[in-house]
């Protein structure tokens, strides 16, 4: 029988997961399915259940659910815990299984996509909400030398620097407020601030991009206003968050069917699109 997959959002139409699934699946000849789901904002948990009746393997998860999903989860993987997010469930006979492969997805994109090393450099990371949290992790895994947390309000920042630092492993953590970047430099900026959705940029000091930085944004579709600021401040690349999706969604159709597609001929195919 044709095993079924889903993303469950809201909204949800925008989403590219069906197509990279199906692609993933064609590629790795997996006999499977993957649709969208809408679930009302209080409808989370009634969407998982109704999917996982009509024979549902697993789900990804997206805005606004990944909160939820981690709620709903019986077990979750240790990145799933740090993240406290969820944005993939699996389902068997043992019950539901809470993972989050954002972080790797990012760590996949940045390292194998665009080729940097991030061990020894200096990242920058935007924002102190979900989005962010979902990729620390990860990142202090990469080994950077420095990895400075900075939010609007800066006591978020903060408050996750403390957080994650027991889970630092030597790695140096800072958080703060964006004046306090006054003077600094890095060599990745990542924009995990969700101002992109208001086209909006983070307000930022002059001078923070060293030669040959990478400004990345989280969101993806269109040149957004941090990187045009990233631009005109001296970044000397940019990438969107494209890669991000793709890589992470690879993660989650490993983790279901224990096969890793191959992301570039995926990755192509959306940037022509
Ligand atoms: P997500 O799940 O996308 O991370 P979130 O948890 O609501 O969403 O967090 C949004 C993040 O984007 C926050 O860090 C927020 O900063 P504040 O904590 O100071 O509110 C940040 N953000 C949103 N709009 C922003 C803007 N215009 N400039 C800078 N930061 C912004």
């Amino acid at each position: 029988m044709t095993d079924r997959y889903a993303v469950i959002g809201n909204p949800v139409a925008h989403s590219k997961s069906p197509q990279i699934h199906a692609v993933f699946a064609e590629l790795t000849l997996q006999d499977m399915t993957y649709e969208a789901i809408l679930a009302p904002p209080d409808g989370f948990t009634q969407a998982v259940r109704t999917f996982m009746a009509a024979g549902g393997r697993g789900v990804n998860v997206t805005v606004p659910f990944k909160l939820d999903a981690y709620a709903l989860a019986a077990t979750r993987s240790p990145r799933a815990e740090a993240a406290r997010a969820v944005n993939t469930l699996t389902f068997s006979p043992r019950g539901i299984h809470g993972d989050n492969t954002d972080g790797v997805g990012l760590i996949a994109d940045l390292t194998r996509n665009l080729g940097l090393d991030l061990a020894g450099r200096r990242i920058l990371l935007l924002g102190a909400g979900g989005a962010a949290r979902g990729v620390l992790l990860p990142l202090l895994e990469t080994k950077p030398a420095v990895l400075t947390l900075a939010n609007r309000m800066a006591e978020k920042a903060r408050a996750l620097k403390a957080a994650f630092e027991p889970l630092a492993d030597g790695c140096a953590i800072e958080g703060g407020g964006f004046a306090e970047l006054a003077g600094r430099q890095f060599d990745v900026v990542i924009n995990a601030t969700s101002a992109s959705l208001s086209d909006e940029a983070p307000l930022l000091p002059a001078g923070l991009y060293a030669a040959d930085s990478l400004a990345y944004d989280m969101m993806y579709g269109k040149t957004t206003a941090f990187l045009v600021a990233a631009r005109a401040q001296g970044a000397a690349r940019l990438a969107d968050g494209l890669g991000m999706l793709v890589e992470q969604a690879a993660e989650s159709f490993f983790l279901w069917r224990g096969v890793r597609p191959d992301t570039v001929p995926v990755l192509e195919l959306l940037r022509k699109s």
